[in-house]
């Protein structure tokens, strides 16, 4: 469909890149955006947690490629290799702080350990760039809360709607 976003997903992971781990998070995420009819997922892939390699592929997905929406998962967390949220804060031209605050806020009810996500959520040029934490279950979780909102998100950012509706919750 012609008015769908186009979206892009990077699976962050050394073992995923290196054949050694099936990546079920990729695809999960690509099942959950176009089941409710949000995006198009037009490109996927798996990378080893290499911030340069991160860097790269964000500014070629947000400059010129016409993705509306990145979402990325995995190397969030604590680990000596997780780069994730560096290398997209270094391409990042604006921080849109609410998405991953409301992600960590909604996933507290469920574990405590969200608090150990590092994830961002940035706008460079006129994509939306957002860090997924890696697990499935994570993200099924965070996906799942910012969803709704994203739908108008989007159509703000891409000049598809101007305002906001009074009556929008
Ligand atoms: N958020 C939700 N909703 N559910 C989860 O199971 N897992 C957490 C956290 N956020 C989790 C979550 C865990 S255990 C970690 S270590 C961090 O995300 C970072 O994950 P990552 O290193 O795979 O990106």
């Amino acid at each position: 469909m012609d008015n769908l976003f186009k979206a892009a997903v990077i699976t962050l992971s050394d073992k995923g890149a290196a054949g050694k781990r099936a990546d079920e998070s990729g695809p999960l995420i690509k099942k959950m955006l176009e089941d409710c009819n949000l995006c198009t997922v037009e490109e996927m892939m798996i990378i080893p947690d290499e911030p340069e390699q991160l860097k790269g592929n964000l500014i070629r997905m947000s400059d010129g490629s016409g993705y509306d929406l990145i979402l990325t998962t995995g190397g969030t967390g604590l680990s000596p290799r997780d780069f994730t949220p560096e290398a997209t804060l270094e391409v990042a031209d604006k921080n849109v702080p609410g998405i991953a605050e409301y992600m960590r806020f909604r996933s507290f009810e469920i574990t405590d350990k969200a608090m150990l996500s590092r994830g961002v959520s940035v706008m460079r040029k006129n994509t939306l760039i957002i860090n997924l934490p890696g697990s499935p279950k994570a993200v099924q979780e965070n996906l799942g809360f910012i969803l709704p909102a994203l739908r108008h998100g989007l159509e703000i950012m891409t000049g598809r709607a101007s305002e906001c509706g009074h009556s929008a919750k």
